[in-house]
């Protein structure tokens, strides 16, 4: 086998031709065509318009929810911050110290977020966060002393300031009673009251995409856009108040970053021009159906179990593997891992790591079938990318700054290894003439959230000063 480009169309070549048209037919609803690309872009304009507007005349999918962060790092930062961030199994609880805008120190803490802490009462939930805050503060000899602190609260919320954030409903692997309306915050330092050792203040609460912008600009001040490509999909950037409808009256600041939360584009069923039968198994097997159309399509949570939906599909129709389905019965017997392993065998030309693959889920293959297996893991991973490649490209001529950089963490850009080269080739080519780099911001939902905490004072310490003059 000779090895392939991340950025040239999956190809499929098979031994035997007839098969290979058959197969080819089975899966051509996955290549999105230009129309369709043309398409996925008006919609979304016009979702995001409908986001912004005072009076909508129909409820957009995307939230462009306010962050109520108007200003980046300025390199005055100084002082110890805690973080927390919680979004996917793993909580996390940074300490950092800052020196003149820069990162002198940093701890950080993993602590295994259980199902039954993820799909139990919110207020088990928070009172587990606050045992984790406590843990740490004394495993570290942290205590005795006041921290402000930073939360990555990675789901939709809807801000009423900086430190209010009320969920608007669970995303990902998450599940809990009791916290769809409230606040979070409110749920946090209730819980974190019970307890007598934690000193504490909750100065603000933000998505990770918001703390990966933020981040981004710490590490370059021409960062005005940032995503999230990991278990789930979600981005924000820089918006002119100016253009923000529904804020109009609202707010003095010039600029503010929005919150897309453009994993649940499409949930209106506006992006169902796209969508296959086995997107619908996906979701329908999903925690929370019908809803995160857009993320379904290709996040980290989702893309093993869409690759292994398709394996399905074409082995049921003996298509594949003698018709033998192994264990692709299994929910959650792909992982997206397996998906960016086959990847890497493409690009290198090899077959081993997709022999892996296909013998752990107990499918006989010969070589025609292991070029079937790479070329369905490559069509759904660029289906992926056109995707979040559109979007960007759109964003970018939204903004019109001289240079952008985006900021991007999570494990899917991190490592899926057509990502980073297939997204720089293809938003090239949706956003033409316009100048952008992808930086990855390793861990832009700890730093940034103590980054976010340490703008929350310096906004409260100038609002103060307004008020005295
Ligand atoms: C989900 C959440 C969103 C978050 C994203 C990435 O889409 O709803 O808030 O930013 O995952 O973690």
């Amino acid at each position: 086998m000779t090895a392939v480009s991340p950025t040239t169309r999956p190809k499929l070549t098979l031994s035997n031709p007839e098969l290979e048209r058959k197969v080819m037919e089975c899966l051509s609803p996955l290549v999105l065509t230009e129309d369709q690309q043309q398409k996925v872009r008006e919609v979304f304009l016009d979702e995001m318009r409908l986001g912004l507007a005072a009076n909508p005349e129909r409820t957009s999918s995307l939230l462009m929810e306010n962050t109520f962060i108007p200003e980046l790092p300025d390199g005055t930062e100084n002082g110890e911050y805690l973080a927390l961030d919680l979004g996917g199994t793993h909580f996390r609880v940074i300490y950092v110290r800052m020196k003149n805008g820069r990162f002198s120190e940093e701890v950080v803490d993993y602590f295994h977020v259980p199902s039954e802490k993820r799909l139990g009462p919110g207020q088990d939930l928070f009172e587990f966060l606050a045992d984790c805050i406590a843990e740490f503060v004394q495993k570290r000899n942290l205590g005795g002393r006041n921290f402000q602190l930073g939360f990555t609260f990675s789901f939709p919320m809807t801000q009423k300031s900086l430190d209010v954030g009320i969920l608007v409903s669970w995303t990902k692997s998450f599940n809990c009673p009791g916290v769809v309306g409230e606040d979070a915050v409110k749920m946090l330092n209730d819980a974190i009251h019970k307890r007598k050792d934690l000193d504490i203040t909750v100065k603000a609460i933000l998505n990770d995409t918001t703390g990966t912008l933020v981040m981004g600009a710490y590490m370059d001040k021409r960062c005005a856009l940032a995503m999230i490509l990991g278990t789930g999909c979600n981005g924000c950037y820089i918006e002119k108040v100016e253009r923000i409808e529904k804020w109009l009256g609202k707010h003095l600041e010039s600029e503010m970053i929005v919150d897309i939360e453009w994993g649940a584009f499409g949930d209106n069923g506006v992006l169902d021009f796209i969508k296959t039968d086995w997107d619908r198994a996906v979701d329908d097997q999903s925690l929370l159906v019908h809803s995160y159309t857009f993320e379904k399509y290709f996040a980290g949570k989702y893309l093993g179990d869409l690759y292994r939906e398709i394996l399905l599909t074409l082995t049921k129709k003996g298509l594949m593997c003698g018709g033998k389905i192994g264990n692709l019965h299994t929910h959650g017997a792909i992982t997206t891992t397996s998906v960016s392993r086959i990847e890497s065998d493409t690009f290198k030309g090899l077959l081993e790591e997709t022999k892996m693959v296909l013998n752990d889920v107990k499918l006989n293959h010969d070589d025609d079938d292991l070029h079937i297996a790479q070329y369905v893991a490559g069509i759904i991973s660029y289906r992926g990318i056109t995707l979040v490649s559109l979007i960007t490209g759109i964003l970018l001529e939204r903004m019109q700054r001289n240079h952008c950089t985006v900021a991007i963490d999570g494990s899917l850009f991190k490592h899926h290894p057509r990502f980073r080269p297939l997204m720089e080739k293809l938003i090239s080519e949706f956003a033409p003439g316009r100048s952008f780099d992808l930086r990855l911001a390793h861990d832009g939902s700890g730093k940034g959230a103590a980054l976010a905490a340490a703008i929350a004072e310096r906004l409260e310490q100038k609002r103060s000063l307004t008020n005295s003059n």
